[in-house]
This record gives structure tokens, C-alpha cells and sequence, in this order.
């Protein structure tokens, strides 16, 4: 039976690692793994080309996808579906494994509803940012890469006796910022789910500022849209010399870690179990508390994630909000 990857929305580390697994195991359960190039976008198109073992060899190790992704507008459309199906049937395609986001998920349990495709979600993209899930492929090598480049924009900051707001992807959700604060040891922080208090944050910098500290790193998350209003306050309220660095899509490359290497894998293990059991018709895979399980996408997209109180709690002093 013919079993289709795609990759859906935001590229994501993780993403290579999880396309090899998919077909060494498919091959090894005598399935047939196809590659659905560019998302949604390919499959409409039909984009479409059974996958080799030589075809996934020397990829573990490479950032981004092979098989491409993309952000489809047609899917949204059902003319469009209906031509996905077309395409899928034409290689005997039933079954489909997605790497994407929420808004992947949604589209494809539409399509599911009209055509009867089973598939398994897996959680891939960098803003972590998907309900029942506590970890989504990706996360850690975009964490590291932040970290990377925050140490070096301290290094610069030190040398300068500057501020440096720099802005962190999430969309709406603060996840990577809050974590990279912490773990660069940055002195404000600013998501949209604690807020900021710019008087708490002032009064406790200059203190700091009149005992000796000459640089600040101050970290914003996108989803908040106050990078500038940050600089602002840095330079008026704190007049230190600010510059603005927009970290951007770099946050999106490099080398899967460790980490994601090994999710990618066991992501995949799980989904397509679930999907050969024949016992899912539709599900995301999550990963709570060590452990991995299939979960509705009605369950999962009906549903907001939320950053646990307890990293929330840890980067309180640095939104100002708690004192
Ligand atoms: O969802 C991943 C993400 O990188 C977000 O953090 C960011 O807001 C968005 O994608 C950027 O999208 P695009 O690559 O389409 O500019």
C-alpha cells in the first residue's frame, strides 16, 4: 500500500531525520513510501515519486527538508482537494504522514472528512507551539542556534556598553523567547503571555546599571510587536546606546541536534504504527512526560497551548511583572 510524507508550513530541523525513518521503516514493514514535494502545494500538482533508500541517504544531518514545504491557499479550496485526491489515487496513495503545524492538521482532517485518507500529524515547527504536546521537532536546534547567536551579540554588547533588543519567532506563542532569556542569562524578556512592566523593569536595571552593569540583552518575542517600543524605552528611559537585531529565519536553520534527531525518529515510529495498526484513522503524535501517544486533531487544534507556570514563573522577574 502506498504511504505519502509531506512536509506543511514552516520548515522545522528534525524534518530529515523524521523523512529517512519514514521510508527505512516503510520499506521494512513492505510498504511504499512516496515523497509528496512542497506541501499541500505538490500534492495538488502531483508532485509526487516513490522513495528510495538511496533517496534518503546523507540527509540525516541537513537542516530544512528535502522534500520542500510550503504554505498551500488552494488546499483551502475544495476544487483543489478534490485534485489532491486525484493525484494521491493515481499512485495508490491511502495513507499520508504530515510534519507540520495546527493549521496543516486542520486542512488535512478536512480533507480526511471528504476523502477518507487516513493520516497521522507529527508536531514539526520551531514556535512549539501545538496543544497536548510538550515537544515539537525542531524546537531544540532552533533553541541552539538563538543561543549561538545570543552569546554573540553579548560578546558585542560588553564590548560596547550597549543595549540589544532582539526580536525571537513564535508567532503568537513566546516559547522560544522565554527559553532563550533564560538560558542566555538575558535581562528582560518579553512575551505575550506574561506582558511587561517597563517601571518595575526600570527601577530594578538601574540599580544594576549604578553597581556596575554596562550592556543589556533584552529578548521580544514576535508575537508581541513591541521590539521597537523596547528600544525606545532603552534608549529614552535607560539612555543606553540600543541597537535592534531581528534574528529572523536563521532561527529556521542549521543541522538537527542530537535531540531532534532522535525525535524525529521516534515520532515517526509512533505514527506510523499507529497509521499500519490500521486501528487510527486520524491523529497527531504528542510527547508528555517522556512518553508518546495518539491524539484526535479535533483534541489537538480545538485547543490552545499553553507554556507551563512554572517556566513562565522562572523568567517573572524579567518581564517586570513580578518583582
Ligand atoms: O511557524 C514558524 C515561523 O518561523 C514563525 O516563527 C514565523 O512567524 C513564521 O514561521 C515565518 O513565516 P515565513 O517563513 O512564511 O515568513
Amino acid at each position: 500500500m502506498g504511504i505519502g510524507i509531506l512536509c506543511s508550513g514552516g520548515d522545522a530541523a528534525g524534518m530529515n531525520p523524521a523523512i529517512r525513518y519514514f521510508v527505512d521503516k516503510c520499506i521494512s514493514k513492505g510498504e511504499e513510501p512516496y515523497f509528496i514535494y512542497s506541501g499541500f502545494e505538490g500534492m495538488i500538482d502531483g508532485k509526487i515519486k516513490r522513495a528510495t533508500h538511496k533517496d534518503v541517504s546523507g540527509i540525516l544531518y541537513k537542516g530544512g527538508t528535502i522534500i520542500k514545504s510550503s504554505r498551500s491557499k488552494r488546499f483551502l479550496e475544495k476544487k483543489y482537494r478534490e485534485q489532491a485526491y486525484e493525484q494521491l489515487k493515481k499512485h495508490g496513495i491511502e495513507k499520508l504522514v504530515v510534519l507540520g503545524g495546527n493549521g496543516s492538521f486542520k486542512g488535512l482532517k478536512v480533507f480526511h472528512d471528504e476523502f477518507g485518507v487516513k493520516f497521522i500529524g507529527i508536531p514539526a515547527t520551531i514556535d512549539n507551539d501545538i496543544y497536548a504536546t510538550e515537544y515539537c521537532l525542531g524546537v531544540d536546534t532552533a533553541l541552539n542556534v538563538i543561543r549561538m547567536s545570543l552569546d554573540y551579540i553579548r560578546d558585542t554588547a560588553s564590548s560596547f556598553r550597549r543595549a540589544f533588543v532582539i526580536e525571537i519567532m513564535g508567532r503568537e506563542c513566546g516559547y522560544l523567547a522565554l527559553v532563550s532569556a533564560l538560558t542566555s542569562g538575558a535581562e528582560v524578556c518579553v512575551i505575550p503571555e506574561l506582558g511587561y512592566n517597563l517601571n518595575n523593569l526600570r527601577i530594578r536595571l538601574e540599580k544594576e546599571i549604578k553597581e556596575g552593569r554596562d550592556y543589556i540583552l533584552a529578548i521580544v518575542a514576535e508575537g508581541t510587536g513591541a521590539t521597537n517600543e523596547i528600544a525606545e524605552w532603552l534608549k529614552n528611559d535607560l539612555h543606553m546606546d540600543t541597537r535592534i537585531t531581528i534574528l529572523g529565519h536563521i532561527q529556521r536553520g542549521g543541522n538537527p541536534t542530537v535531540y531532534d534527531r532522535l525525535m524525529g525518529y521516534e515520532f515517526v515510529e509512533h505514527g506510523l504504527e499507529a497509521l499500519l495498526s490500521g486501528k487510527v484513522e486520524e491523529g497527531v503524535v504528542v510527547f508528555r512526560k517522556g512518553e508518546f501517544f495518539i491524539e484526535s486533531i479535533d483534541y489537538v487544534a480545538s485547543h490552545q497551548y499553553k507554556i507551563k507556570d512554572e517556566l513562565l514563573k522562572l523568567a517573572g522577574k524579567l518581564t517586570g511583572v513580578y518583582v
